[in-house]
C-alpha cells in the first residue's frame, strides 16, 4: 500500500491543468456498449476509476484501447453478465445495466455493495427500469433484468427522498434510448456529468432533449452507432485546487476547467471574501488573511456539490471565523473529520453538521484516508499545516485525482510517494 507524505506549510503558486471528468468519463465508457461500431472518447482522465472500467468493458467483450487520455472501445459482440468480481470493486461500475438492457434487452449485474459514505442503494435505478417495462430480480446478490417483452417508453419519476439519482437517470438514459417510444424521466438528476453523457449518446444518434434540466424525454431509435466524444473537465477536481489555493496560495490559475459548472462552489469562494477571476475556462484565485466563513448544505446540481463538502471543510479550518457544512445526499459523509481533528481542527459534528471554529494551526500527523474526498480534504489539511503529514491508504485519492502528486508539486508542494 502506498503513503503520502505532505511536508507543510507550502505556499501553493502558479497554474494547474485539469483533468477530464472521472464521473462523466465512467458512465460515458459504459455507453459504448450500446452500438457495435467504433466509439472513441477523449480526455478520459487516467485513475484507477477509469481502469476498472475498461477492465469491466473488456471482460463484457468490448475490444479496448487506450493510449494517452483516449479510449477506443468497439463492442461488437458482448456479454450480459457483469458478476461481482468484476463489479465489486467500484460502485459505478453498475452503469453497465442500463446499456446491457438497452442493447441485450437483458442483464445480469451484481450489486455493488455499500461504500464508506453511505449505504448507497440502487432502488429508484431499478424502478426506472421496470418503469420501461423489464422485469427485475434480485438473487443472490445479483440483479436480473429481463428487457424481451413489453421493454417501451413511459414517464418515470426518479426523485427520491435525498434528491435525484446521477447514475440511476444515466441506466434509465441508455437503455430508453433504445426502447420503443418515448421515455420522460422526471425528477432527472440536472448534474453537467448527465447532459455530458446525453451529448455522447445524441452524437451515437439517440433522440434526446432536456439534458441538464429536471425533466429529459428520450425518444427511442432501432440503434446507436459509433462517434467520437470529448469530456468536460472535472468541476471536482477544479473546486479542489481552487480550495487548496485558497488554503494555501500566493496566486494559482486553474486553467481548462468550465467555470459553468461550478457556480455554486464559486458564489461561497466570492462571499467568504477570496479575490477570484474567472475566465471563459480559467480562474485564478488569491488568499484572503481576513476571509469570513460561511455556511453550506448540499444540494444536487446546481445547488452545492456533495463531492466539495470535505475540501470546503479544510478551507474553514484556516478561515478565522465560524463555517457550518450540512451534508443532505450522504448524511454519514464525515469521515474526513475525524482525521482532521487529529491535526488540530476544531470541528464539531452533530447530525449531519458540520461546525468549524476556524483559525487554529493545523499541525502534520499521521491520518487515514477513507474515501476520495474525504482524502482530497486531509491532503488539503496537510499542505498548510506545520510539519509532516502522512496520508495513509492512497489508493483511494487515486481513484478520482489524476497525478495529483504532480500536479500540486509542480505549484510548489512538497509530496512524496511511499511505499508501507
Ligand atoms: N439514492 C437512492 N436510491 C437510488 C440511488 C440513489 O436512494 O437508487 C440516493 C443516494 O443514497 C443518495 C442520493 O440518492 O442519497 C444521490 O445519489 P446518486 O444516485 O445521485 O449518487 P451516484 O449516482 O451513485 C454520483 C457520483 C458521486 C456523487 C453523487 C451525488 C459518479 C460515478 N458518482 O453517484 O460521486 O457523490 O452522484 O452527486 O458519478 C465522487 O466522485 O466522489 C462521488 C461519490
Amino acid at each position: 500500500m502506498e503513503k503520502l507524505i505532505v511536508k507543510g506549510p507550502t505556499p501553493l503558486k502558479g497554474r494547474v491543468t485539469i483533468s477530464g471528468s472521472k464521473n462523466s468519463s465512467l458512465p460515458i465508457l459504459a455507453a459504448t456498449l450500446l452500438t457495435k461500431e467504433k466509439c472513441v472518447i477523449r480526455r478520459v482522465p487516467d485513475l484507477s476509476d477509469t481502469n476498472y472500467m475498461t477492465q469491466i468493458l473488456a471482460e463484457l467483450g468490448a475490444e479496448v484501447e487506450r493510449a494517452s487520455g483516449v479510449v477506443t472501445v468497439e463492442a461488437t459482440k458482448i456479454k450480459s453478465v457483469a458478476p461481482y468480481d468484476l463489479v465489486r470493486k467500484m460502485r459505478a461500475s453498475i452503469c453497465v445495466l442500463g446499456p446491457l438492457t438497452g442493447r441485450l434487452k437483458k442483464a445480469s449485474v451484481s450489486l455493488p455493495g455499500g461504500c464508506v459514505i453511505g449505504d448507497r442503494p440502487v432502488d429508484l435505478h431499478l424502478k426506472g427500469l421496470e418503469g420501461l417495462g423489464a422485469k427485475i430480480t434480485v438473487d443472490g446478490g445479483d440483479i436480473h433484468v429481463d428487457a424481451k417483452k413489453n421493454f417501451k417508453g413511459s414517464t418515470i419519476n426518479l426523485l427520491g427522498k435525498h434528491g435525484s439519482t446521477v447514475l440511476g437517470t444515466d441506466n434509465v438514459m441508455m437503455a430508453a434510448v433504445l426502447a420503443k417510444g418515448t421515455t420522460v424521466i422526471e425528477g432527472a438528476a440536472a448534474e453537467p456529468e448527465v447532459e455530458d453523457l446525453a451529448n455522447f449518446l445524441i452524437k451515437m444518434g439517440a433522440k434526446i432533449e432536456g439534458a441538464g434540466t429536471h425533466t429529459i424525454t428520450i425518444h427511442g431509435v432501432k440503434e446507436l452507432h459509433g462517434a467520437e466524444h470529448t469530456v468536460i473537465p472535472d468541476r471536482i477536481e477544479a473546486g479542489t485546487f481552487l480550495c487548496a489555493a485558497a488554503m494555501a496560495g500566493e496566486g494559482v490559475t486553474i486553467r481548462r476547467c468550465a467555470p459553468e459548472h461550478m457556480k455554486a462552489m464559486l458564489q461561497v469562494l466570492i462571499d467568504s471574501g477570496f479575490p477570484l477571476e474567472v475566465g471563459k475556462d480559467s480562474i485564478t484565485i488569491r488568499p484572503n488573511p481576513q476571509a469570513k466563513g460561511f455556511d453550506i448544505t448540499t444540494q444536487p446540481y446546481p445547488g452545492f456539490p456533495t463531492d466539495m463538502q470535505a475540501q470546503f471543510g479544510a478551507l474553514a479550518t484556516v478561515i478565522n471565523d465560524v463555517s457550518t457544512i450540512t451534508e443532505t445526499i450522504f448524511p454519514q459523509r464525515f469521515m474526513h473529520v475525524a482525521e482532521l481533528k487529529r491535526m488540530g481542527a476544531d470541528i464539531d459534528l452533530q447530525g449531519a453538521t458540520a461546525r468549524i471554529r476556524g483559525g487554529q494551526k493545523l499541525k502534520g500527523a499521521p491520518v487515514m484516508a477513507s474515501d476520495l474526498r474525504a482524502s482530497a480534504a486531509l491532503v488539503l489539511a496537510a499542505l498548510q499545516a506545520e510539519g509532516k503529514t502522512e496520508i495513509n491508504r492512497l489508493y483511494h485519492i487515486d481513484r478520482g485525482y489524476e497525478h495529483i502528486d504532480d500536479k500540486f508539486s509542480a505549484i510548489g508542494a512538497d509530496l512524496d510517494r511511499k511505499k508501507d
